[in-house]
């Protein structure tokens, strides 16, 4: 195997102890070192090297900020009636896919498998991927149309992931009509810019971000099937959510009704120091502003009335027109892919010494890792809009292993839905004295994906449910 090239290469970068141990590596392990070294884009890694590791400062500064307007569709106006009957001819005529990011590590879960796998519901205990795929079938099911699905892993799930699909018979979905794709990964560097090895043999990779789901749409081939199949909005959520309808008819309407590129869902902040991005215009643009770099003084701020000044949380539903992904991942293009920032984490990564070849445990961060965050397409997008939603309707993420944004939150906001619901629709709920629901509830989406569907299902039929009852409802 001539590395001849490669070495020269990885010396002009200064890159070049990523062979250290070449001479000790038999051929498969040569192979395997690299397919690693050719996955990287050196002169990127250089140049984010520079802006934030080096000069980490540089760039950072959020100038004046404000915060956005945001619209609100409400049920029985003029406006919510046509964003609703448009969203639902696009669906019908097929131009609206649905679009997960699966590719995180989930490290605070602690769960072992893709998130998606993860068991969540109150009483079935169906997997996040499974609630998702029966909301995708109810919606073909109404609307006379399947709706593709792309769901973007990591090499760290991607594997998984197909395997889980097919084990499970893409749980009664087309094979053909769910796309999985992986997203791209960048190395890890300490601070002086020099690229971790993992092992001797491999570099310390980790995946790009849930902004990396943009450039990977159109390197894995997903972009030019969306636009095969005449798909125009893509409906964009996140594996952890089990709230989340996959395809929002209302949502994907407002947004095209009103020519945006991208749009997304907003609700209030639980709290002040709630640790949620917020939606705010920065130099006139619409951006989010991480909560660890929201100052204090603007996380606190109160308007006239009282209400918080910065409330627009970003919960990570998202709608983007085809032709905008399109548009900003064309290398040739102005608002290119390249416009999109790269943010460094700060990480503990265990590696192995380049010089002793011993392996190295950090006990604080060590490295630096890239990532891209989706929401920082938002700044390219014509007319982005923000529609407003209700935090018990649509969010209630899988986060944590206990504790806030845990399975046991979710859990509970599932039931909780679920009682409002069956509440809207003239059912009685024993309550306990602190009001929650005496009783476990679940509907399957197959069931109802929204109130109004569970009235008109049980209008005939209403349910008694007793205090402490498990009651479960299927699409059957
Ligand atoms: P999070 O930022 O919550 O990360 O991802 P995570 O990996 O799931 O969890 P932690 O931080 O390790 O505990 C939000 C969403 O973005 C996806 C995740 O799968 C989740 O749906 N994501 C994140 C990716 O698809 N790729 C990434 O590189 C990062």
């Amino acid at each position: 195997m001539d590395v001849t090239e490669i070495r020269s290469r990885l010396e002009r970068f200064g890159q070049q102890h990523l062979l250290a141990f070449w001479d000790e590596l038999d051929d498969p392990a040569r192979g395997a070192l690299l397919a690693d070294i050719e996955q990287v884009d050196l002169a990127l890694v250089a140049d984010l090297v520079a802006s934030h590791v080096s000069d980490p400062d540089s760039g950072a500064t959020l100038g004046e900020l404000s915060p956005p307007s945001c619209v609100a569709a409400e049920p029985g106006t003029p406006a919510h009636a046509e964003a609703r009957q448009l969203g639902e001819t696009l669906v019908a005529e097929g131009k609206v896919a649905a679009m997960v990011v699966a590719g995180g590590q989930g490290t605070r879960l602690g769960f072992d498998g893709p998130k998606g796998t993860f068991r969540i519901s109150p009483i079935q205990d169906k997997p996040l991927f499974k609630l998702f795929a029966e909301s995708l079938i109810a919606t073909e099911q109404r609307f006379g149309k399947p709706v593709p699905w792309y769901i973007m892993t990591s090499p760290a799930t991607d594997a998984a992931t197909r395997d889980y699909f097919a084990a499970q018979s893409y749980f009664g979905l087309e094979a053909g009509n769910v796309f999985f794709f992986q997203q791209g990964v960048m190395p890890a560097v300490d601070p002086r810019g020099r690229i971790l090895l993992a092992e001797k043999d491999r570099l310390a990779m980790s995946p790009d971000g849930h902004g990396g789901s943009i450039r990977a749409l159109a390197s894995s081939g997903a972009l030019a099937d969306l636009a095969d199949r005449g798909v125009e909005v893509v409906s964009y959520f996140q594996v952890d959510n089990p709230l989340v309808t996959p395809v929002d008819p209302l949502f994907v309407g407002m947004h095209q009704r009103t020519g945006s590129q991208m749009s997304s869902l907003v609700i209030g902040k639980a709290s002040d120091t709630e640790r949620v991005g917020v939606f705010a215009l920065a130099g006139g643009q619409l951006k989010v502003i991480e909560y660890s770099d929201l100052p204090e003084t603007l996380a606190t701020a109160r308007n006239a009335d009282g209400s918080r000044t910065y409330d627009a949380a970003n919960i990570a539903i998202h709608a983007l027109s085809r032709t905008f992904v399109e548009q900003i991942t064309r290398p040739d293009s102005s608002g290119g892919g390249k416009s999109m920032p790269w943010h460094r984490a700060r990480k503990a990564v265990p590696y192995i010494d380049a010089t002793s070849g011993r392996q190295v445990t950090p006990d604080g961060p060590n490295a630096v890792k890239f990532e891209m965050f989706i929401f920082d397409a938002l700044p390219l997008a014509d007319n982005p809009l923000l529609l407003e939603s209700r935090r018990s309707e649509v969010f209630s993420p899988v986060k944590n292993a206990d504790g806030v944004d845990s399975p046991a939150t979710a859990r509970r906001d599932l039931v909780r839905r679920a009682a409002t619901w069956l509440a809207a629709s003239g059912v009685s709920i024993p309550r306990a004295t602190d009001g929650e629901p005496d009783c476990t509830l679940e509907i399957s989406p197959l069931a109802a994906l929204d109130a109004d569907q569970l009235a008109a299902r049980l209008k005939d039929n209403p349910p008694t449910i007793e205090a402490g009852a498990r009651w479960y409802l299927s699409g059957d």
